[in-house]
């Protein structure tokens, strides 16, 4: 039996989470965290029966303790650390849509669980030195985020030595066909594709969420930016593609779900059943594949610059894209500012290596800066 902690469980990727476990014979959810919906915290609680629930907001603790009777209640980020000490778990789901959490996600892997990872803001803010922890310990890191869950599969079998490059398909969000001014909350919130957290929605507007998928691409897969590129598939069924020194493609398809590759980042190598419905490749009429379209979505560019300068600039990147989308959801901001203003705090930074520690406070700092800038 597989004991698995959850992070993130009332999300999207923490939804659909608890459904592929559910169907998974050898699986058992003992830990699950959320931030502040404590709701359906409880709720979720009551069917699964953790041993432990963590509910990030503290101001809602005394609501868990209330209903979850004999089921241990912890709240913050020392409520992560205790579940990963106390749960005997195998492994942790990472999908909170930030990096809260860190310092138990550390603690795990010193423990050497599999760390399936959703939340790609970790890799980018914090890369090198996770990635340094997850070699020292001998861990397996597997990727959520469906592109790097295909490049991941494409690399098996002892393929990582003779790639040239590789290739990220981006579904091109909302204004791939449209302008992007004066667009409306409900217009950047609506995606064709995919049904995900309001953050990574604003982000699959931007682009910029291609542009952290290269910084998190950058730290699994050991390339440099030079070597990953971007490919705009609007049908979003190729989910990436790795090409070897001989110019062959590799790639993986399949409908879109992130039901499948979270299954995989929990079984892999094993293949199971699974709940998905699968591709009916003769059905699919086109895959179209674009370049990308830099000017219209500089935040793609600001990742490249971000990856290519190092040390803390992708930890000032990440927090100044986190604030400007919290501003913009909050209608503080306009849509069409975000970019401009990442941009602003990035010119004001001097990268510089560090801890984690050291990392959270320049995130701190370009989050004030943001704010400073906007109002
Ligand atoms: N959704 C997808 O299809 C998808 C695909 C690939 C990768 N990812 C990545 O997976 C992660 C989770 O995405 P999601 O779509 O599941 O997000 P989500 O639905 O917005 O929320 C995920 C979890 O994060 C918590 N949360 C809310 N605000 C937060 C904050 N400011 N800081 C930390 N946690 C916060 C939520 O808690 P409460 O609701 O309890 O407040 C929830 O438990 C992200 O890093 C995203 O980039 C998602």
């Amino acid at each position: 039996m597989k004991r698995v902690i959850l992070l993130g469980s009332t999300g999207s990727i923490g939804c659909n989470a608890i459904k592929v476990i559910k169907q998974l014979k050898n699986f058992k959810i003992v830990g699950i965290a959320g931030y502040t919906n404590h709701q359906m915290l409880i709720t979720q609680a009551k069917d699964i029966k953790p041993k432990m629930v963590t509910i990030m907001d503290c101001q809602y603790y005394k609501n868990l303790k209330k209903d979850l009777g004999r089921i241990q209640i912890r709240c913050g980020e020392q409520g992560i650390t205790d579940m990963v000490e106390n749960t005997n778990a195998d492994i942790i789901i990472c999908a909170f849509a930030s990096s809260i959490g860190i310092s138990g996600i550390v603690r795990a892997i010193e423990k050497k669980m599999r760390i399936c990872l959703a939340t790609k803001e970790i890799l980018v803010s914090f890369g090198d030195i996770i990635m340094d922890s997850v070699k020292k310990n001998g861990v397996e890191l597997l990727p959520i985020d469906s592109e790097h869950s295909a490049i991941y599969q494409c690399l098996e079998g002892n393929r990582g030595n003779n790639v040239k490059s590789i290739i990220l398909t981006a579904s091109g969000g909302p204004f791939l066909n449209k302008s992007i001014k004066n667009v409306i909350k409900s217009d950047v919130l609506n995606h064709p594709v995919w049904k995900m957290g309001a953050k990574i929605t604003v982000d699959s507007a931007t682009m910029m969420n291609k542009g952290l998928e290269i910084i998190e691409a950058h730290h699994l897969f050991n390339l440099p930016a030079e070597r990953i590129n971007v490919v705009i598939h609007p049908e979003a069924i190729c989910h990436s593609l790795v090409q070897f020194v001989d110019g062959t493609l590799l790639a993986q398809l399949s409908t879109p779900d992130m039901k499948l590759p979270i299954q995989y980042a929990l079984t892999a190598p094993k293949r199971l059943y699974s709940i998905v419905k699968n591709l009916d490749i003769a059905k699919v009429k086109n895959l179209t594949f674009l370049p990308p379209n830099l000017k219209k979505f500089p935040c793609l560019k600001y990742a490249y610059d971000a990856l290519k300068l190092g040390k803390s600039m992708p930890a000032v990147l990440n927090a100044a894209n986190e604030e400007t989308v919290k501003l913009f959801l909050e209608d503080k901001l306009k849509f069409s500012e975000i970019p401009n203003i990442i941009k602003k705090v990035m010119n004001k930074h001097t990268p510089k290596k560090g801890n984690i520690d050291f990392y959270l406070k320049k995130e701190e700092w370009s989050k004030q800066m943001v704010r400073s800038l906007v109002c």
